[in-house]
């Protein structure tokens, strides 16, 4: 089938690139030009692992076109996904602008009927307004059908994601959409979950805001096992074997971050005010979260007494591992709090360096963790990379000042730690 994908980013690279590893003949759109021509010389412009691969195979296959071309591109396809960002607005509300200017673009280039499935993930009742720009400004009088059909994937993890999805969800009020969207996803072998467009939407926001909640919620937990000497380790491992809970995202450490938790829950609970509802429940999730980045500066600050003058080695910068993305990273609230209290901040992390680059000042960039943790006064852990797992810490016991580690992610037993003689401070376990 022939599809075209407006927005090259995360979810829009991945979904074109994938659609046509299932044998599609797919455009990935994007405005940004040099985006375009990276892609255009084989260069990937984010890090996800095996994209780079999937890239190259399906260009050269030509199944995989890349195009600054809008206009262009809705002509060549009967399917459009809207794969362009959605960032809050300083209220918090999801910023739309940028998928109904797609919309106006579709509704005045498009000859012929065209299916115009939001892939960006947008808040209940989008949908009636897409139809109504795509309707209004309809330049060539042509059928246009709306398709809700929300993307599930995890940056670090996106291409497996995509191509062995838990589910794929379809709201769309159109038996011939259902059907040709259906034919789309039929090699992935995938359970598809037909519904309306707004419940395809609300599923959406609805599933990012659980598992934030459930984040949170170790978050609390933790801070009680700090007050009582219990450890988050044990707690949610005993809880995790009761099959009604489970053991995914019960996690404590410096909380979530990055492009769709914060800014979802964040646009969830003004979905629900504007529908008279108060959704408490997530506003306490966003201030868990909050805190725990507030609680690890000031454990770090407790530690010394004064920052002043000290150094510390940040391990790990983009949000989660696999990644080189930075947006809503715990690592750089703790940063700037950090510094705020006087510390001097040296940082690695292993793929987000040069957007670090862009985004942090008044820090010294080092080329690996030994470069970065030498003559350190203690060193912090923000993102759980494995290779920071596998490290010989015994070494980094060597080249620090004093082997001090605050780490945000609980990646190590206390027990293992203790051998090794760190002095050694995680989140919701006792200092050792
Ligand atoms: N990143 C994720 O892990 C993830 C997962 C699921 C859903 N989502 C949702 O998917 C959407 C996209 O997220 P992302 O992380 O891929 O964003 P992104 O910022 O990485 O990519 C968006 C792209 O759209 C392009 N763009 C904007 N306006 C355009 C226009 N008029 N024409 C052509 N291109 C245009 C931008 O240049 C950019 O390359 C968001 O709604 C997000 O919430 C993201």
């Amino acid at each position: 089938m022939k599809v075209t994908v407006v927005g090259t980013g995360y979810v829009g690279l991945v979904t074109g690139t994938c659609l046509a590893e299932i044998g599609h003949q797919v455009i990935c759109v994007d405005n940004n030009t040099e985006k375009i021509d990276k892609l255009h010389k084989g260069i990937i412009p984010i890090y996800e692992p095996g994209l780079e691969d999937l890239v190259r195979r399906n260009t050269e296959q030509n199944r995989l076109f890349f195009s600054i071309d809008l206009p262009r591109s809705i002509n060549e396809s009967e399917i459009i996904f809207i794969a362009v960002g959605t960032p809050s607005k300083p209220n918090g509300e999801a910023d739309l602008s940028y998928v109904e200017n797609v919309a106006y673009e579709i509704a005045k280039a498009a000859k012929d009927p065209k299916i115009v499935v939001e892939k960006s993930t947008v808040p209940v009742e989008t949908g009636n307004r897409l139809y109504e720009i795509l309707h209004t400004q309809n330049g060539h009088k042509v059928k246009f059908d709306v398709v809700s059909n929300p993307e599930f994937l995890r940056e670090g993890t996106a291409v497996s994601d995509f191509m062995r999805p838990d589910r794929i969800v379809i709201g769309t009020e159109s038996e011939s959409s259902r059907e040709k969207m259906k034919r789309l996803y039929d090699p992935l072998k995938a359970p598809i979950i037909f519904t309306d467009i707004s419940s395809a939407e609300l599923i959406k926001h609805a599933s990012n805001s659980f598992l934030a909640l459930k984040i949170s919620y170790a978050n609390a937990l933790a801070n009680i096992c700090e007050k009582t000497g219990a450890n988050i380790d044990d707690v949610v491992y005993g809880m995790s074997l009761d099959k009604r809970i489970g053991p995914h995202f019960l996690k404590a450490g410096i909380g979530y971050g990055g492009s769709c938790f914060p800014k979802d829950v964040d646009a969830f609970v003004r979905i629900a005010a504007a529908k008279g509802i108060s959704f408490g429940l997530l506003e306490e999730v966003q201030s868990i979260n909050e805190l725990q980045r507030t609680n690890f500066v000031e454990k770090i600050q407790k530690k010394f007494g004064s920052l002043e003058g000290k150094t510390i080695a940040v391990l790990g910068l983009a949000f989660k591992p696999d990644t080189d993305d930075l947006r809503s990273a715990p690592a750089l609230d703790i940063i700037a709090g950090l510094q705020k209290a006087g510390a001097k901040i040296r940082v690695f992390d292993p793929v987000a360096m040069d957007n670090a680059n862009q985004k942090l000042s008044n820090v010294e960039f080092t080329v690996n963790e030994f470069d970065c943790m030498k003559g350190a006064d203690a060193v912090a852990i923000m993102t759980e990379w494995p290779q920071f797992r596998g490290l010989d810490w015994k070494q980094a016991k060597t080249i620090l000042k004093k082997p001090i580690l605050f780490d945000g992610r609980n990646l190590f037993s206390l027990e293992q730690m203790k051998k090794i003689g760190f002095e050694y401070i995680s989140v919701g376990r006792k200092p050792v």
